[in-house]
């Protein structure tokens, strides 16, 4: 096990009817005046706005309403808040959304303690050395950022998707509430299983040695996100598995499933370029198609770690003769899985042709300078290679 630091800092609020204290959490910790950032209209939809709100009246806290976040949040719309929050005193942002009302929050949040553009956090020109802090009402189970250090925000004038890490994007409390979830469609509720599995599994694949326990967790975090995923499919309303799904959700990208591991999120950094470039494909729906096609060209350089997934996450028995056909299968379990809860598992899929291979890849890898870790290191032409095999 490789030495670690394990820092997580949110306050977890999680349950029926969580939300609806938010304005006495706010209170608690003594800030009167909030942005409240979210989407682009799903919480006006189905009532969460008005709850919220009314609970932040209740508790005397005097917001400022900033809506708008895209999915693949946007720069502009984040500078536009980090100015607002300047120019009103804003003591903390609260994001009332998915990944992307999140995200957007934690860089407004950030932009609002300092003189220039976020972007440069997101090349990592700068590291941020303050920001307001940012709470959080989950309404999707997806992306883990209600936990996570990560923040994610596209650039539309570059075409470029960047995340960045730093303690200052953990939130200071993360209030989920599965019941909000429930609204969420079939195609979203995919995107997001398959991002929580990802966030996992890219740890548990990473080049480090094994690590029984950190391995045990994220094999458990695995198959009950599968088992959960398909009730909530079923059952939308399905409390248990929405509540499972959510927990899930913040479990696999607090760092827990990487202790002790090196993690590099090679699928990761080959989406952001995926849906850098085309704005309509979904993060989830972008990992669906590129993990099984990075599966199968990596495998044959670590069968024991494949293995020790078809058979602990998918019951698959071990052959001894033929350990890579039991390696195989369950990437291939993978894949069917993804496509039984509605996923796409080919770029076709996303109506993504192979116009932009090169491209994509020489952004990933900065025209070759740098390289995604591994058992196999990939540059342009391993990610090209990636890309022909999910065409
Ligand atoms: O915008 P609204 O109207 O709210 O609608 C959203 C959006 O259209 C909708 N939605 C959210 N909650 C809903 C709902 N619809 C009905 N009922 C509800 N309760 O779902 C759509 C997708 O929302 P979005 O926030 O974009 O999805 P997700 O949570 O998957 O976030 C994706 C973003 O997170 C980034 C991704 O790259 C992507 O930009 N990620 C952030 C990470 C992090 N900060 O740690 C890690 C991830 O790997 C990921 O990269
Ligand atoms: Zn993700």
């Amino acid at each position: 096990m490789l030495n670690f630091e394990f820092f997580t800092p949110t306050k977890m609020i999680f349950g029926k009817d969580t939300h609806k204290r938010v304005g006495e959490v706010i209170k608690s910790y003594g800030f009167h005046k909030i942005m409240l950032h979210y989407g682009g209209g799903s919480i006006q939809k189905n009532g969460v706005y008005e709850q919220v709100t009314a609970s932040l009246k209740d508790a005397g806290i005097d917001y400022l309403d900033f809506g708008g976040a895209e999915p693949n949040p946007k720069l502009e719309l984040v500078e536009k808040g980090a100015q607002l929050c300047k120019d009103h005193g804003v003591e903390l942002v609260l994001a009332v959304g998915g990944g992307s009302a999140i995200d957007s929050a934690k860089e407004i949040a950030v932009g609002a303690c300092y003189d220039g553009s976020t972007w440069d956090f997101s090349t990592k020109a700068k590291t941020p050395q303050a920001a307001l802090p940012v709470g959080v009402i989950l309404t999707l189970a997806a992306s883990g950022s209600e936990m996570s250090a990560s923040a994610v925000i596209t650039n539309e004038k570059l075409g470029l998707k960047r995340g960045y890490n730093s303690e200052l994007h953990r939130p200071l409390f993360s209030i989920c509430n599965p019941e909000l979830t429930f609204t969420v469609n079939k195609f979203q509720t995919g995107c997001g299983i398959v991002d929580i599995s990802m966030h996992t599994l890219e740890r548990y694949f990473s080049k480090s040695p094994d690590t029984p326990l950190t391995d045990a967790i994220a094999e458990s975090v695995v198959r009950q996100t599968i088992a959960a995923g398909r009730r909530a499919i079923k059952n939308p309303e399905d409390y248990d598995a929405r509540a499972d799904l959510m927990w899930a959700s913040s479990l696999s990208h607090n760092d827990l499933t990487g202790c002790g591991r090196e993690t590099f999120m090679a699928c990761h950094q080959i989406e952001h370029e995926l849906s850098g470039k085309y704005d309509f494909v979904a993060h989830g729906a972008g990992l669906s198609v590129i993990f099984p096609a990075w599966a199968k060209y990596v495998y044959k350089h670590n069968v024991p770690r494949f293995v020790q997934f078809a058979n602990k996450v998918w019951d698959i028995p071990v052959s001894q003769e033929n350990p890579e056909e039991t390696a195989l299968a369950g990437i291939l379990a993978t894949e069917r899985y993804f496509a039984e809860i509605g996923m796409p598992v080919r770029l076709s899929q996303l109506n993504v042709g192979d116009e932009a291979f090169y491209e994509m890849a020489e952004k990933c890898t900065e025209s070759g300078g740098r390289t995604l870790p591994g058992w196999l290191p990939l540059n342009t032409k391993e990610i090209v290679d990636i890309f022909e095999l999910a065409k």
